[in-house]
């Protein structure tokens, strides 16, 4: 029952609002790890301190989809782990919600 009405919000939202949903999910589940057990983005509840705070950083669309594509230091590529309709919503997700 939850489950149907979950499913019928998910098709009333908006397309550019469910881009958003699937790149917080990416954000705190899908990914493994996920990005939350490493960086803080309020806009996803992510308290993790292992990565730089992403509030702080605001990095752009090309940062973020450059960092979640090959990696940065000890973040590790995500290539091979999402589709690039994960990554790009991530990216997207983490350069407009950061800082917010
Ligand atoms: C294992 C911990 C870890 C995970 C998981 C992780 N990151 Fe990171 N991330 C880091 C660290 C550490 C850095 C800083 C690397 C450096 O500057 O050497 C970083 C850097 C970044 C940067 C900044 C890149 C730059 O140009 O400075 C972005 C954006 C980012 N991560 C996004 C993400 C996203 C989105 C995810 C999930 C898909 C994710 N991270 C998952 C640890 C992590």
């Amino acid at each position: 029952m939850r489950q149907a009405l979950a499913a019928g919000l998910w098709l009333a939202l908006p397309l550019a609002a469910q881009g958003d949903e699937l790149g917080r999910k990416v954000f705190t589940q899908v990914a493994q790890p996920p990005c939350m057990a490493c960086h803080t983005l309020k806009a996803a509840g992510a308290e993790g301190t292992v990565g730089p705070s992403l509030d702080e950083l605001k990095p752009g669309l090309d940062q973020a989809l450059q960092a979640v594509r090959h990696g940065v230091g000890i973040m590790p590529s995500f290539r091979d782990k999402l589709t690039s309709e994960q990554i790009e919503a991530v990216a997207r997700f983490v350069a407009e919600s950061a800082g917010k």
